[in-house]
């Protein structure tokens, strides 16, 4: 009698364990399947869409368009303005962030000591990363290798004194929250206006009114913003995206834009030293974007108000 129950019991408990450990083991494979895509996401934008690293890593400008010198992801120090630097984001110095305070810091531009970050980090765009993007972000930057953290600290007494954060912070930070929604799946132009924002295009596509701390949307994305590198001899202006046919890329079919993307993929085509034609655009990094992504942003750069300004890329 009590052989016969135990025998029953033993095997309720078997059945019982064997279930737990199937269950169980499909979960951890799903959070494990899960936790990887998060990573290939957090990959694909970090390293292709919004190209942190042409931030903070370091770039080789004797080649064509200044690709990301493979070893120095994340490790940052290249200036970015006067006496700002980027930050190191390898698990070195965000390794006792929570993710919590990594998100804000993206989207929010505070730091975890409650700083505000200088805004050449583009939070002002990333404030509409949706929640699933951003927290893949974090996820992938948990997977860098630590870099020793050596960038100098911020100084910005050369700057007028704190007004450029501050006005930052009031006019763009405010409304977080009400539009990191992922655009909707097939709304081709959606995606190409979160794109462009992820991508941070206006911040070199766009001129920016250094003294109202704004950029000057009347000619948003319209080009001519200048960058100078004296330590490689070259100048570049940036080019006009909008739709105008004379001075900007109305004239371009979804296949050339397409294509011009499309032949950085080849590293032969940025594999060389241009000498004075370089650019600051980082073609070697953007071109890895997908097909899709590039249309999309094509679609939502057609829809833009045409702006007539005529760009010398490489002045004289
Ligand atoms: C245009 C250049 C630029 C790009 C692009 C950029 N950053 Fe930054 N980032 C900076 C600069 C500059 C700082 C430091 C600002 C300061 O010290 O006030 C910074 C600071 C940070 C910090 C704060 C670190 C700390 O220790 O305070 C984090 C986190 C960060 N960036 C993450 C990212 C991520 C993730 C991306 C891409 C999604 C990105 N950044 C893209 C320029 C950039
Ligand atoms: C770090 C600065 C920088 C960023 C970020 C940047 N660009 Fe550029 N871009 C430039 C400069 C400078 C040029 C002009 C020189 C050249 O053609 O390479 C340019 C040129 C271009 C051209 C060529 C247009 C023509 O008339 O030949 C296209 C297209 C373009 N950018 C699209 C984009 C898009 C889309 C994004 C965002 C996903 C972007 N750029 C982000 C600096 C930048």
């Amino acid at each position: 009698m009590y052989n016969k129950r135990l025998k029953h019991f033993t095997s309720a408990t078997l059945v019982f364990l064997i279930i737990t450990a199937l269950f169980t083991d499909s979960c951890s494979n799903d959070a494990d399947e899960s936790l990887s895509a998060k990573i290939n996401r957090g990959d694909y934008l970090v390293n292709t869409v919004c190209n942190c690293m042409h931030c903070h890593g370091q770039r080789d400008f004797t080649k064509f368009s200044g690709p990301v010198i493979p070893g120095t992801e994340g490790k940052g120090g290249q200036p970015e303005g006067k006496g700002v630097y980027a930050a190191n984001i390898t698990p070195t110095v965000l390794g006792n962030w929570t993710d919590e305070e990594v998100v804000r810091a993206i989207t929010t531009g505070i730091t975890k000591t409650g700083d505000t970050l200088f805004p050449t980090m583009p939070y002002r765009d990333y404030r509409y990363m949706s929640k699933e993007d951003v927290t893949s972000i974090v996820a992938y930057l948990r997977t860098l290798k630590p870099i020793p953290d050596s960038v100098p600290k911020r100084n910005l007494e050369g700057f007028l004194p704190g007004t450029l954060a501050a006005l930052y912070q009031s006019l763009y930070v405010n409304n977080i929250g009400k539009k990191n929604i992922h655009p909707p799946l097939g709304d081709d132009i959606a995606r190409g206006t979160y794109l462009v924002k992820l991508g941070s295009c206006n911040g070199c596509h766009t001129l920016f009114n250094i003294k109202l701390g704004v950029f000057n949307n009347d000619s948003l994305l319209g080009g001519g913003v200048y960058f100078n590198h004296p330590e490689y001899n070259f100048k570049v202006n940036s080019a006009n995206l909008t739709p105008d046919s004379a001075t900007g890329i109305g004239t371009w079919a979804e296949e050339t834009f397409l294509a011009k993307f499309k032949n950085y993929r080849n590293e032969k085509a940025y594999n060389y030293n241009p000498g004075k034609y370089n650019t600051e655009m980082p073609w070697s990094i953007l071109a890895e974007m997908t097909d899709a992504d590039i249309k999309s942003i094509y679609r939502y750069l057609r829809t833009i108000k045409p702006v007539n300004n005529k760009v010398e890329k490489w002045p004289q």
